[in-house]
């Protein structure tokens, strides 16, 4: 592809107002969310709850792209559109998780390692000739008192996780310490600053911890760590929500983005923090599908609105009345 295309594909997916939403959960991340719903994980109960998010009327004034998993990749709405066109005509674009996931790292106890390197190139052409026109690659970072050891090279979406008793403190120290690492390791490849987004964790204090810092907190010091080390010729970072509810993750993107003078487009790319409400909403009944979109709609409003920091609390009330 041009450098010109990728840089525009690149933009578009922080356009303003608008966000990512992940939907490439993997067979037993999503038999996990399903059993939250005791909705048994078949191909068509998966292929009917990607419809509901991919269908929503509206849903492209909100969301730029969503990310695949390469089942979806391949599966079809029900009126034979596959989902690849039925994003397109949402004006919303494809993409697509090309690591195979995280497992245990070799001599490395708790620490993981993501792998899908075997196979990537060809990988990268199927998907690409399937519609996908950006790809993401995790990694996950977890915290202790002795790790994570310092030989770990993560790149693109590196997941520092907020499991755990740690402050925001060291989270901000763990992710700090990732970033520099992801970037000193884009520069080796010679990979386009301009032509990437950054999905990185927020720094939270762990879902454990017995201080849990205020939103201000989080957004101030997110904002503080990514300045330190993300080159602001990288167009956007697209935050991951990494356990959150849905609804703090809309109020600590909505508070980093009234805060001054941001390099980046801070933009969000979630999965739970954007599905949970569908799910619940949901639970595998057709007849709940139109409130499930609903749910959805509303859920990627917020975000919108927080991409512009113009978010309120009342917006939530709003809906239920
Ligand atoms: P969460 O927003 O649920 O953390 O998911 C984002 C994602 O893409 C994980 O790989």
């Amino acid at each position: 592809m041009k450098t010109q295309d990728l840089e525009s594909i690149a933009r578009k997916l922080v356009a303003a107002g608008k966000g990512i939403l992940a939907a490439d959960e993997s067979s037993g991340t999503i038999e996990k969310r399903f059993k939250s719903i005791s909705v048994p994980s078949t191909e068509e109960n998966r292929r009917a709850y990607r419809e509901i998010l991919f269908t929503t009327a509206g849903a492209g004034e909100f969301i730029s792209g969503v990310i695949l998993f390469d089942e979806t990749i391949r599966q079809k709405a029900r009126d034979g559109r596959t989902f690849v066109e039925a994003l397109e005509q949402q004006g919303i674009i494809p993409g697509i998780k090309v690591d195979k996931g995280a497992k245990p790292m070799a001599n490395f106890p708790g620490e993981k390692v993501t792998e899908g390197l075997d196979g990537l190139r060809e990988r990268l052409a199927e998907y690409r000739q399937l519609g996908a026109r950006f790809a993401k690659w995790r990694a996950v970072i977890a915290i202790s008192d002795n790790i994570p050891t310092r030989d770990l090279v993560p790149i693109v979406e590196p997941e520092v996780l907020m499991d755990g008793a740690h402050t925001i403190e060291r989270h901000f120290e763990v992710t700090q310490q990732t970033l520099e690492s992801v970037f000193h390791a884009l520069y080796a490849h010679r990979a386009v600053l301009e032509e990437m987004l950054l999905k990185p964790n927020m720094v939270l204090s762990g879902k454990e911890c017995p201080q849990q810092a205020s939103v201000q907190e989080v957004a101030e010091a997110t904002v503080r760590c990514m300045k330190r080390v993300v080159p602001a010729a990288v167009p956007g970072l697209v935050f991951l929500s990494g356990g959150q509810t849905d609804q703090q993750a809309t109020e600590h993107l909505n508070a980093m983005n009234q805060l001054p003078s941001l390099p980046w487009q801070l933009s969000f790319s979630y999965g739970r923090a954007l599905q949970a409400p569908v799910l619940k909403a949901w639970k595998g009944e057709p007849a709940n599908v139109a409130a499930a979109q609903q749910a959805f709609h509303h859920r990627a409003l917020c975000n919108s609105k927080a991409r512009f920091g113009k978010y309120t609390e009342d917006m939530e009330t709003a809906k239920a009345a």
